[in-house]
Formats: C-alpha cells, structure tokens, sequence
C-alpha cells in the first residue's frame, strides 16, 4: 500500500503522512485526463463539482457530521486563518491557547489582533491542562484555540471539557488527531483538519468543520464561496460551511486526496494505539520519553544528545523522524502502516 515503507522505517506522519499507490494513481489518472482532455468544457466541471462532493462528503463521515458543516481547504492553518479573519476580533478582546501550539494556530491566533494569553500546559500532565485553560479565561475572552493532540508532547487535550465548562467559542487545530484518533465534532465551534497527514492525502488538502456557518462571517471569500454577486462585490454565500471553501484545490490533488479517504482500513484506530504504545514502552526503557501513556500516536523523548543530529544520522540509517526545534526532542509518528520491524529498526539506529 505505501512504497515508501519498503526503503524506510517511515515515522513521520505528524509531519507528511505516507502516499499509498493507490492515492498517487489516482494523481497520475487526473492530471493526465487534464492533459489530454483539457481543463473546460460541461464535462469536466461537472466532474469537479462530483470530486468537490465526493470529498466533502468523505470528511463529512470521518468527522461524523453533515456535509453542510464542512469547507474544503488547503490545510489545518488555512482552517484556522479562515475562523480567526471571520470572527473580528480586536485589540479589547482575548483569545486563550497553550504553550505547546503550532505556528499553523499560534500564527493565525496574533494576526487575529487580539491579545493572546498563553497558559502553560506544555510541561505539565495533561490531567492538569483544563485547569490550567480555565484559569487563562477572563471576562475579556472571545475564543479558545488549542490543539486536540499536541504536536510537540503527543499529549491529548481536553477540548470537549474546555467547551463543556466555558461554553466560549472553541477553535480546535485537529492537525495530529483527525486520521490518528477517533474525533467527535462534539461540542466544537471550529475544527481545522490537514489532509496530508494522518489522512495520507496529497499536500495542499484539508477541511474545516463550521458547526454554525451562518454565524461566522465570511472574510476570506474565493470563487466558491458566493452563489451570486453584484457588480460592487457584495454576494449571497453558498448554503453551508461551503462558503468558507479556500480556493480552488486542484481536480488531481481531489482526486487523490478522494482515494487516500477512501483507502484507510477499519482497523485504523486501533492499530495505531497499539503500535505507539509500544513504541512508547520501547523507547522509555532507554530515554526519557516526553509524551504521556494513552494518549494518541505521537511519541516525543529526549535523546540524551542532539535531536537534529540524531534525526539526521536516523535518516542514513533508513528511519524517518522529526526533532522538534527549540525543546531537544525528538518525535516518533505511529500509524496503523507502522509494524514491530520499523519499532526495532528505530531502536537498533538509535543504539
Ligand atoms: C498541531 C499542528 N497544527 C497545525 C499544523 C500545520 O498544518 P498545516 O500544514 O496543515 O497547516 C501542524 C503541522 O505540523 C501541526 O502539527
């Protein structure tokens, strides 16, 4: 299924997921059909509005929401970019995260203009991060913008109760939880998914799930938002969370993106709690290992050296890793592709 597991211990889907044969065909069957058969005419945009469909439906089920709730975007930070230009926030108002974001949110969160008050959750247990979130609140609070999976500990906050004891806008970055952990839309406002990770689908994809689209004004229109306009730019949006749809993602990167959905066995779930539970018992009996038991399918330690030099000397020994700048970690990415052979080729290149 993945090629790239046949040259490497492939370790790192919190960064890039691998492509599957079948994800790429589907690329390949595209852009050649693009070729040959150009990119107009009734057939084709029919065809584009199918795969726009298709996908969205697709995102729709693995979220386990209705269609209506979900944009198509480019990425988990294109996501948060279009919830933070909606909600209008200024320089009164407050947004709450953590220490341990990603720029893909962090970034987003201060061009907002708001002021963003950071609480420290990133060197804590994660039974304590919901106090420490509900301290961070104040009157001034407009929304809470956190990661459900933390890219730098692996460790899983607890989003559903941050909603459930403020009852404040939520924006979840699901970018290492969609596709690693089952989600529930839950009591979410917002949720920014990135495709080409736990997904496995081409770069450039992902989706936004909107639980009330209506209220969320639309301020970074594209060709998909509007159902109709009048010559000065004002438009009546799409139904839906449609209106929020970045631009136009390209039919091959749809198409592949359709199969890389479609081609995630049952078992998914399961199989990567197994396998970064283990990798998590492995690496413990020699490192410190950063990320807490049970959570999702991130494994972060520290390597006792230095991270960007063990990860590259890792990469000459076939094992694919990420470290992680600024904390001396290193990142080990589970999946349901990754067997007891990539776990012992990781150990052995790390002796
Ligand atoms: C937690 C988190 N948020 C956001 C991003 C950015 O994702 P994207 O490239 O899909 O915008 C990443 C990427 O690593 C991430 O780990």
């Amino acid at each position: 299924m993945f090629p790239v597991l046949e040259r490497f211990a492939y370790l790192n889907a919190g960064t890039f997921g691998p492509l599957a044969q079948e994800t790429i065909d589907a690329v390949v069957t595209q852009t050649r059909l693009e070729l040959e058969r150009g990119r107009s005419g009734t057939p084709y945009f029919e065809s584009l509005e199918t795969l726009r469909t298709s996908v969205r439906s697709s995102f729709a089920e693995l979220l386990g929401v209705d269609n209506e709730h979900v944009a198509l975007t480019s990425s988990t930070t294109s996501g948060c970019q279009i919830v933070l230009a909606g909600l209008e926030l200024g320089p009164e108002d407050e947004i709450v995260t953590t220490d341990e974001e990603h720029f893909g949110l962090l970034g987003p969160l201060y061009a907002s203009g708001a002021r963003v008050r950071l609480v420290a959750t990133r060197d804590h247990a994660p039974e304590e991060a919901l106090d420490a979130i509900l301290a961070g609140v104040t009157p001034r609070t407009r929304l809470i913008a956190v990661s459900h999976v933390s890219w730098l500990t692996g460790n899983v906050l607890p989003v559903d109760a941050v909603k459930e004891e403020t009852g404040l806008p939520l924006l979840v970055d699901g970018a290492q939880s969609v596709g690693a952990i089952p989600v529930e839309m839950g009591r979410a406002d917002f949720y920014a998914v990135s495709g080409q990770k736990w997904l496995c689908g081409p770069d450039a994809t992902g989706a936004l799930y909107v639980a009330d689209p209506e209220r969320l004004p639309v301020a970074l229109p594209t060709h998909w938002s509007s159902d109709d306009h009048a010559p000065d730019g004002s438009f009546t949006p799409v139904s839906g969370a449609g209106r929020f749809d970045s631009g136009t993602i390209p039919a091959p990167l749809l198409a592949g993106l359709q199969a890389a959905l479609a081609g995630a066995p049952a078992s998914r779930f399961d199989a990567g709690r197994v396998t970064a539970a283990r990798c998590r018992e492995l690496l413990a009996e020699r490192f410190e290992v950063v990320t807490t038991p049970g959570q999702a399918t991130l494994v972060t330690f520290r390597p006792g050296g230095d991270a960007a030099e063990m990860v590259a000397r890792l990469f000459e020994a076939g094992v694919i890793v990420r470290d992680l700048p600024g904390t001396g970690w290193v990142r080990v990415s589970c999946g349901y592709w990754t067997t007891d052979e990539h776990l012992e080729r990781l150990l052995d290149a790390l002796a």
